[in-house]
């Protein structure tokens, strides 16, 4: 991957994967390796005097707790509504109506929806950039953002041929229409879907080159160079008897990751649930902590771009 020190124009909200240039993206990648050496120092002043709110209106751990640590760790200071209980949301207001409010108290905003499109709507109404932490089962372009990250530091992307199979949930899986979307920019990489039919990638998300299977069969599991599994994302079904069918459909156990090339990685947006098995974390191949950790340094990197420092 080229790096770049262009900066994105595209940046003020973090909407979608769509939003992001090869050069855009290869300048985040750059940015967070230096927020990376900046986290080795001991942080930062960058942000001072500027707040973060995050309004997480559907459960998260990363997410949520990587944005503060993020706007933290440069400086800056937080201010967070993490259950919608307790929020004006519950009495019945308007996302438009919090966004105004919220974007009147804060510089930037990092917002987890339950509904597909909502983080586009309140971008329309904020008066400051919102960072897009989930949109229901739309997109998660930061967690694509630290995904894309993870990638960069194993493997040459853009400059050899990259397998990828994407395997769970791949209907209602967020995070994987986002890196799809940002891995179709790099040249060599040959996208693979590996879900039940019911479950399987949305045409919104495919192209004809994609290879689709409904079984993890070995072939996958020993050419692919990066595995992205998903978890079934039981709150999202409208059918729980269709849940309960494919819900242990991909259980990954050590002797399946072993079968792995040496060099492929397995990655996992987290929370798991039971679909990679505890014992596989020793594994060289399990990348899955590591790339929960790099999410501090990539959305370092997206909110100091958001708020053009
Ligand atoms: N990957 C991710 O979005 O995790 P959280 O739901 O814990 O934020």
């Amino acid at each position: 991957m080229t790096v770049s020190t262009h900066t994105p124009t595209s940046m003020h909200h973090v909407l979608s994967a769509d939003q992001f240039s090869s050069t855009d993206l290869a300048h985040i990648m750059q940015r967070a390796a230096e927020m990376e050496t900046i986290l080795q120092q001991g942080g930062s002043t960058m942000c001072q005097g500027n707040i973060l709110g995050t309004l997480f209106y559907e459960p998260s751990t990363r997410t949520r707790l990587s944005f503060e640590t993020a706007m933290l760790r440069l400086g800056g200071s937080v201010i967070t509504e993490s259950d919608v209980t307790f929020s004006s949301q519950s009495k019945g207001e308007v996302i438009e109506d919090t966004i105004r409010i919220v974007g009147g108290y804060t510089d930037i905003i990092a917002l987890r929806t339950k509904n597909k499109g909502e983080a586009k709507l309140a971008a329309h109404y904020s008066p400051v950039p919102i960072l897009n932490g989930g949109d229901g089962s739309g997109e998660h372009p930061t967690q694509s953002l630290l995904d894309l990250y993870t990638i960069v530091k194993h493997h040459k992307i853009g400059e050899r041929n990259l397998n990828v199979a994407f395997v769970g949930d791949l209907k209602y899986g967020r995070t994987v229409h986002s890196l799809a979307k940002i891995l179709r920019k790099f040249e060599g990489v040959t996208l693979q879907f590996v879900a039940p039919e019911t479950i399987q990638m949305p045409d919104d998300y495919r192209e004809d080159s994609d290879q689709v299977f409904t079984e993890l069969n070995p072939e996958v599991l020993t050419t692919a160079d990066v595995i992205y599994d998903t978890r079934m994302q039981k709150e999202r079904f409208e059918d729980i008897e269709l849940f309960n069918r494919v819900k242990n459909a991909f259980i990954f156990t050590p002797e399946m990751v072993a079968s792995m090339k040496p060099d492929a990685i397995l990655m996992h947006p987290l929370p798991r649930v039971n679909e990679i098995m505890q014992r596989v974390d020793a594994l060289p191949q399990a990348k899955y902590f590591e790339q929960a950790i790099n999410g501090v340094p990539v959305r370092m990197a997206l909110i100091a771009e958001s708020l053009g420092l």
